[in-house]
């Protein structure tokens, strides 16, 4: 069974054709990556996904066409997409911040959940009266995939959460994805960090110029040699090592 099918979907702006009939899938429970250099067309993949930029092609979400959803519909049917610039209130405070993620839901609801992420995340609990604008970027990628998660999605989008983090923070963060995969959320990663992604990915696309160029289980990506000496050649960071 597919939780999220995405067939033939192309993305253009003015004059860039950045997605050109990608086709991937993600089935229930599982980590799905797309890895690939920068321009490649992740982020438009996965705003289109989202419904934040007009596509062309078929987007089905749990066995029912979103093509023509707008983003709050694919919120509320279980998805969450935690973006590349994180998107957080920045004079708000963690908790006020993670109550606005919450999916409409009763306050003895939001506060279990607040508590939830709490326990996911320590470290947000020791900050959770302070401003949003005032973490650390791992705290603030913290914060930005505590706040999907308080909307309880079944597919949470991740675009770059290595992006512009310390190894050891990025380990924690890919420590936490997996977690969450054990807990039964699917997850859409899109990274450049393609040797810690393929380490806890289930399955992988790797996208070339808006294309999907390869595909495969990751572990059977991670060995090919055109994988490794286009995206692991070099520097990278290792989502296991301590
Ligand atoms: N808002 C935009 N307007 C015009 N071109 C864009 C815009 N956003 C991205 N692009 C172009 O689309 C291509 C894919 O970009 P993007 O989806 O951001 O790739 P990635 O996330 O893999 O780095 C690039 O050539 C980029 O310059
Ligand atoms: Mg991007």
């Amino acid at each position: 069974m597919s939780l999220l099918t995405v067939s033939d979907l192309s993305v253009a702006y003015a004059r860039i054709q950045a997605v050109q009939g990608v086709s991937l899938e993600i089935t229930p429970g599982s980590i799905v990556t797309v890895i690939g250099a920068n321009g490649a067309g992740k982020t438009s993949l996965l705003n289109a996904i989202m419904g934040l930029l007009p596509a062309q092609g078929e987007v089905t979400f749990r066995g029912k066409s979103i093509s023509r959803s707008p983003t709050e519909k694919r919120f509320s049917f279980g998805m969450s997409l935690v973006t590349e610039s994180r998107d957080l209130f920045t004079t708000m405070s963690v908790r006020d911040n993670l109550i606005l993620g919450a999916n409409r839901c009763a306050r003895r609801e939001i506060d279990q959940r607040i508590g939830d992420v709490f326990g996911r995340f320590p470290r947000l609990r020791e900050r959770r009266s302070q401003m949003a604008g005032t973490l650390s970027g791992g705290e603030r990628q913290m914060l930005a995939m505590g706040r999907a998660l308080m909307a309880r999605p079944q597919l949470l989008m991740l675009d770059e959460p290595s992006l512009g983090l310390a190894p050891i923070i990025v380990r924690e963060i890919f420590q936490i994805i997996t977690v969450l995969r054990q807990n039964g959320v699917a997850i859409l990663l899109v990274e450049q960090n393609a040797r810690a992604a393929l380490q806890v990915a289930d399955y992988a696309y790797v996208m070339e110029l808006g294309e999907v160029t390869m595909q495969g289980p990751a572990s059977q990506l991670a060995g090919d040699s055109r994988v490794i000496e286009s995206y692991l050649g070099f520097g990278g960071v290792d989502a296991n090592q301590n």
